[in-house]
């Protein structure tokens, strides 16, 4: 067994001397909220993704919120999303009253399935809400034909792009990233909103800041509002982690190549199922490594299994409408939708992160294989 030491963490975020600086600079500022930062990482941001605007928040959880409403989701509305994704995303659509409805996903790209979700859509739907999955693009083409307002859940897209080559969050609809510290880059806690409208955007900027108007005095509040502000040290740091997406960006593809090239042997001859290539012009902007264990391999316990052999890994991700609360409260149940739930069954992350050596994806490599031939 493997000592404490020799641990491969699942995800480990890029911090050094310029986040330090960039932090330690709004510290000594004193302007530590509501400051000079927040609209610089936003103009920052939006310029990096081709968006006209964007708005930081608290969490990649409250920019959905926030962009639900933003396209109009109200209570008894119907919002079409996918059951493959963050609790959050689905959960986004009850804060409000709605109803987040389940179509089933691709079998290749575990993107929301386009027909599934025509399928779905009924006079009750006020909004569609793929996800980029993994970082993968949804078909966002063959969405924008219903004519419905769309909020795009690109938490985990950073770097993505659509099949027609634009920059995932560019695209005009309310694109919601997320800066968790295992994202493609992070703000210790932190989300931001991608958009075209002016008109949304000023609409979320008052309701993540309490309800308040752009020129209002601090204690006049014209709407109902949240605190989802996203501070400026957070922002410092986005604006410091920006600064070097590209290499963080470049060496998650390195590693990504590695495990391709680690793991192809346990695809070709034992049914390992890697993440899927790039096609029809969509790139992914990789996030983590998900695999889909053969048929026959148990996955919690390929989990434990890979711990003794100190190798960090998580059932990633576990289908939502089979989560006990959406359980209970909707009443789902297994075989509702076959490719989500035998997707997520097998699924397993392994460590992944922009530092990772060739000789660690090896590692994890060689650990996967005997625990599969075990
Ligand atoms: C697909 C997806 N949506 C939403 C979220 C929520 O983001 P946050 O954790 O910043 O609230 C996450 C984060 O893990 C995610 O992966």
């Amino acid at each position: 067994m493997s000592t404490q030491l020799d641990v491969i963490p699942l995800a480990k975020p890029v911090i050094g001397e310029p986040e330090e600086q960039a932090v330690l600079e709004v510290l000594r500022s004193g302007h530590l909220s509501l400051g000079p930062r927040v609209p610089a990482f936003e103009s920052a941001f939006a310029e990096r993704v081709g968006a006209r605007h964007a708005s930081a928040v608290s969490s990649g959880t409250t920019g959905l919120h926030l962009a639900l409403r933003a396209v109009g989701v109200e209570a008894g509305d119907e919002v079409v999303t996918s059951p493959f994704s963050f609790v959050a995303t689905a959960n986004a659509a009850l804060y409000e009253g709605a109803r987040p409805v389940f179509a089933d996903i691709d079998p290749v790209t575990f993107c929301v399935d386009p027909a599934a979700a025509a399928a779905a859509i009924t006079e009750r739907t006020r909004a569609l809400l793929p996800v980029h999955i993994f970082g993968y693009p949804a078909d966002m083409a063959a969405l924008e034909r219903h004519g419905l307002p769309i909020v795009e859940d690109a938490a985990e897209a950073l770097g993505a792009r659509y099949a027609d080559g634009g920059a995932v969050g560019g695209r005009g609809h309310p694109a919601i990233f997320g800066f968790y510290a295992n994202k493609q880059m992070t703000t210790g806690e932190g989300g931001l909103i991608a958009l075209g409208s002016a008109e949304q955007k000023e609409r979320i900027d008052s309701e993540r800041n309490q309800g308040r108007a752009p020129d209002m005095g601090w204690l006049d509040h014209d709407r109902l509002g949240f605190n989802y502000r996203l501070s400026d040290i957070a922002c410092a740091l986005g604006i410091a982690q920006l600064e070097r997406l590209d290499d963080m960006l470049a060496a998650r593809v390195r590693v990504a190549g590695w495990y391709r090239a680690a793991l192809a042997g346990l695809a070709s001859e034992h049914g390992l199922t890697l993440p899927c290539e790039d096609a029809d012009g969509a790139v992914r902007g990789w996030f983590v490594f998900v695999v889909q264990l053969p048929v026959g391999v148990d996955r919690d316990a390929t989990v434990l299994a890979l711990r003794d052999h100190g190798v960090q890994s998580k059932p990633y991700l576990p289908a939502i409408h089979l989560m006990s609360f959406y359980r209970e409260r909707f009443g789902h149940r297994r075989g509702e939708l076959p490719v989500c739930e035998r997707v997520a069954d097998s699924s397993i992350a392994l460590p992944f992160f922009p530092q990772m050596t060739e000789a660690q994806v090896e590692r994890v490599a060689d650990a996967l294989a005997q625990v599969i031939a075990a």
